[in-house]
């Protein structure tokens, strides 16, 4: 029997699929270490990270930072998690699943400085480039590390580790030009359309968050940093079978269509702006469909 080091994965706030991960890889999901937040937020509290890596110095740490969490699109510091690689090792994962797209955009790019300090990035475009699934991005530093695991060599495939196709980089050897779609999107709209798309859902989800915040029915649980607005009802108590009840009757309309979430322990509902065809006057329907079911 060998002793292999129990691998430590240190994250805020991490997406469910990041624990999903792990137990398919066999890790288990109790290698998943919670690094509490900052009071109010979903970014990690950087001096709480510090003492981790500070006590768990021999371990074989992967930080997982997020560049956009789920609920309040809410980002780590990762200039300051990208400091801490000088001092402490540790592999950096940014889940930028959807937030890496603020970087399309030069009012809303300081948001994922740092994110280049990652030793890996992904970044879903059947989320905000609107192609449809499945149409994930992977970005490593560590090409050479990625053949070894994944590479197939057969001579029928005509690869070579030199020359790496995607199925020596991948898990899946057989698949589909998985990449044409968000070729297309590039090529149909370049670097302003994707701008001009991530600026305009962004500025719309801000207004909402303002209407929401002035309003006597709902409540703002999170300020809007990028595209999500998490809310709730205005009400002093406030289940999961009430935000449940609130949604069947508002996605019933066929109008808008919103998701339940929890955020700090209170249920509550999440509008994520990212349809290229949204805009201003949708604010109205959006707004009217929301009052009509309350
Ligand atoms: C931050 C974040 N990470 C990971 C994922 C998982 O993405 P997918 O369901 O496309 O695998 C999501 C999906 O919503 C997400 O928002």
């Amino acid at each position: 029997m060998y002793d292999i080091p129990q691998i430590k994965i240190l994250s805020g706030a991490p997406h469910s699929s990041i624990f999903k991960a792990t137990s398919m890889l066999g890790i288990g999901r109790k290698t998943i270490h919670l690094i509490p937040c900052q009071e109010n937020r979903e970014a990690i509290d950087i001096e709480r990270l510090t003492e981790f890596l500070v006590q768990n110095k021999s371990a074989p740490c992967i930080v997982v930072a997020n560049a956009g969490t789920v609920n309040t699109v809410d980002f780590d510091d990762l200039v300051a998690i990208g400091q801490l690689k000088k001092h402490y090792r540790f592999w950096l994962h940014v889940d930028a699943d959807f937030g890496g797209f603020a970087a399309c955009s030069p009012i809303h790019r300081e948001l994922v400085k740092g994110m280049d300090y990652a030793d890996s990035i992904t970044i879903d475009a059947h989320k905000w480039l609107n192609v449809p699934y499945d149409s994930a991005m992977q970005f490593t530093r560590h090409k050479q590390l990625q053949v070894e695991v994944f590479q197939n060599n057969a001579a029928y495939l005509g690869g070579s580790i030199e020359n790496p196709d995607f199925f020596d980089l991948t898990p899946e050897n057989s698949r589909r030009f998985r990449a044409l779609p968000a070729w297309f999107t590039l090529k149909a709209y370049g670097k302003r359309g994707y701008q001009n798309l991530i600026e305009q859902n962004v500025e719309l989800a801000k207004q909402l968050g303002n209407k929401i915040n002035n309003s006597s029915h709902f409540k703002l649980l999170s300020p809007v940093r990028l595209n999500v607005v998490c809310f709730t009802l205005d009400k002093e108590v406030i289940t999961t079978e009430m935000i449940k009840q609130f949604l069947a009757i508002l996605n019933q309309k066929g109008k808008v269509f919103m998701t339940p979430t929890i955020y700090n322990g209170v249920p509550a509902i999440r509008a994520a702006f990212s349809n290229w065809r949204t805009a201003e006057k949708d604010l109205e329907i959006i707004w009217d469909a929301l009052i009509a079911s309350v």
